[in-house]
């Protein structure tokens, strides 16, 4: 089973939507995937994801209330097929921890999948108000959208 990994620096604001958005769409196309998220740092491990992510996430119809925080580690490399971030900086943290060419190679922005090569960062919304976090999903679910038809693209030529 392919795997996914979503990444952001404290893992209660961008990744679990990215989580919740992507398991949602592939339950929905009935795409076995496993998927989950995690921060690089350590600031928010065992916590649930942020009230305004939860609640945005519900407007959408999508409930992350159960997914909690968690560090990013080496043996996610082994674990994970892809693993996507959201900025810049989650890049650097995720890659100075990489051991080969093949674990850099499981790393890329998010948004590359919808604008290549041009690693745009989801901005970062824990400082912002209300409208950063529909901007986020706005941004993640067109992400998503796009890993999803490769997905399918993938099951397709099996
Ligand atoms: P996230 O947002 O990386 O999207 O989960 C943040 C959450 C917490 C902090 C920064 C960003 N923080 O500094 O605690």
């Amino acid at each position: 089973m392919k795997s996914i990994l979503m990444v952001c620096l404290g893992n209660i604001c961008r990744s679990p939507l990215a989580e919740g958005i992507l398991k949602d769409k592939c339950k929905q196309h009935g795409i076995s995937v496993k998927v989950d998220s995690a921060g690089t740092s350590n600031f928010h491990v065992g916590e649930m994801p942020d009230k305004r992510s939860m609640e945005n996430a519900l407007m959408h119809n999508i409930d992350i209330s159960a997914l909690r925080g968690r560090q990013f580690k080496v043996k996610d490399f082994d674990v994970f097929d892809m693993i996507y971030v959201m900025d810049e900086s989650n890049y650097q943290n995720v890659i100075a921890l990489a051991r080969n060419q093949n674990d850099i190679d499981k790393v890329d922005y998010i948004l590359n999948q919808i604008q290549p090569n041009i690693n745009a960062s989801v901005p970062d919304p824990y400082y912002g108000g209300e409208h950063g976090f529909e901007n986020v999903f706005q941004l993640l679910n067109k992400s998503c959208n796009a890993i999803v038809e490769k997905l399918l693209s993938n099951t397709n030529q099996q």
